[in-house]
């Protein structure tokens, strides 16, 4: 039996794992996982209109500390005392050197990592103290996750990748997902594509699908860790175009890792990490 015949691309024949934890390590795209690859400097010509930030904070850390290989030879300080606030509709990009710890504090904001001390806030909600099931539970509805790499499912349609996170919330109404997915995938500007596999789609379209993907549980928060990095620059300014949009349209907030300043140029505010601290904003 090939790989593709275990997936129908039926959305009522589609096996769900239980979890969107178990689907990651299913589908081997753990967040360690993420390259390290060297990042390409992209530029962009069009000028971006900011937009006020003064809403509610919607999540923060408070004094977070990383450490990994705690109290071994080989222990590294990830990240040190780290406090940053994400409001209410805003785009926040988080630029650093390699291995500043952008990726330890986006993991560490999704409630993938456990922070070393300090604490996570969503809301009125220490993420830290909830159990791991009800930390599965507050990750499908509260975030949604847009990776360098895409991560799309090779065998299933482009709708049916963006109805996965449905699946594990439980929406077992065919129709359901499929007026979901539809406006979503509006939104991107793909409705000619549904039926298309990711192999049959450019990068940018490919990630815009994963953009898709991730709002289509209505998260508060996007959390994405270089969505552009694979990207041209006319790409990469369509994909933080639709940051914009997504803000109006859905209210959510955006927490975005960039290794460009042309395209942290287009966030609302820019946090700097330097060795694992917030040295400026
Ligand atoms: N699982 C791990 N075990 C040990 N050290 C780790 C682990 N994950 C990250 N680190 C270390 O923590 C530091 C911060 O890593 P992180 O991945 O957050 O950097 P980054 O700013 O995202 O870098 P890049 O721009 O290259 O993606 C690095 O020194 C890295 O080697
Ligand atoms: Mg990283």
């Amino acid at each position: 039996m090939t790989k593709s015949d275990n997936v129908s691309t039926q959305s009522t024949n589609i096996a769900a794992p239980a979890t969107l934890d178990e689907f990651v390590l299913q589908h081997g795209i753990a967040p360690d996982a993420l390259e390290k690859l060297a990042k390409k400097l992209r530029t962009r010509s069009k000028a971006q209109t900011k937009n006020c930030t003064s809403g509610e904070v919607i999540a923060s850390t408070r004094s977070v500390t990383k450490l990994f290989n705690r109290n071994k030879s080989n222990q590294v300080t990830a990240l040190q005392d780290v406090s940053l606030d994400v409001h209410e509709k805003e785009i926040v990009a988080l630029v650093g050197p390699s291995g500043s710890g952008k990726s330890t504090l986006l993991n560490i904001m999704a409630g993938l990592e456990q922070p070393t001390d300090g604490s996570v806030v969503f809301g009125d909600q220490d993420i830290a103290r909830l159990s791991d099931a009800q930390l599965s539970d507050f990750r499908a509805r509260s975030i949604g996750f847009v990776f360098q790499f895409f991560y799309l499912q090779p065998f299933l349609s482009l709708e049916k990748n963006i109805q996965i996170p449905l699946m594990f919330a439980g929406v077992s109404s065919a129709q359901e997902r499929q007026s979901s997915s539809d406006e979503l995938i509006e939104l991107v500007g793909l409705s000619d594509r549904k039926q298309h596999r990711p192999k049959e789609l450019s990068g940018g379209q490919m990630q815009r699908v994963a953009i898709a993907r991730a709002l289509i549980n209505r998260p508060k928060l996007i959390i994405a860790d270089e969505p552009t990095g694979n990207l041209d620059s006319e790409n990469a300014r369509i994909v933080m175009d639709l940051f914009d949009d997504i803000r109006s349209t859905y209210g959510s907030s955006v927490l975005v890792v960039t290794h460009d300043s042309n395209i942290a140029d287009m966030a609302d505010r820019v946090v700097h990490l330097s060795d694992g601290k917030i040295v400026e904003e």
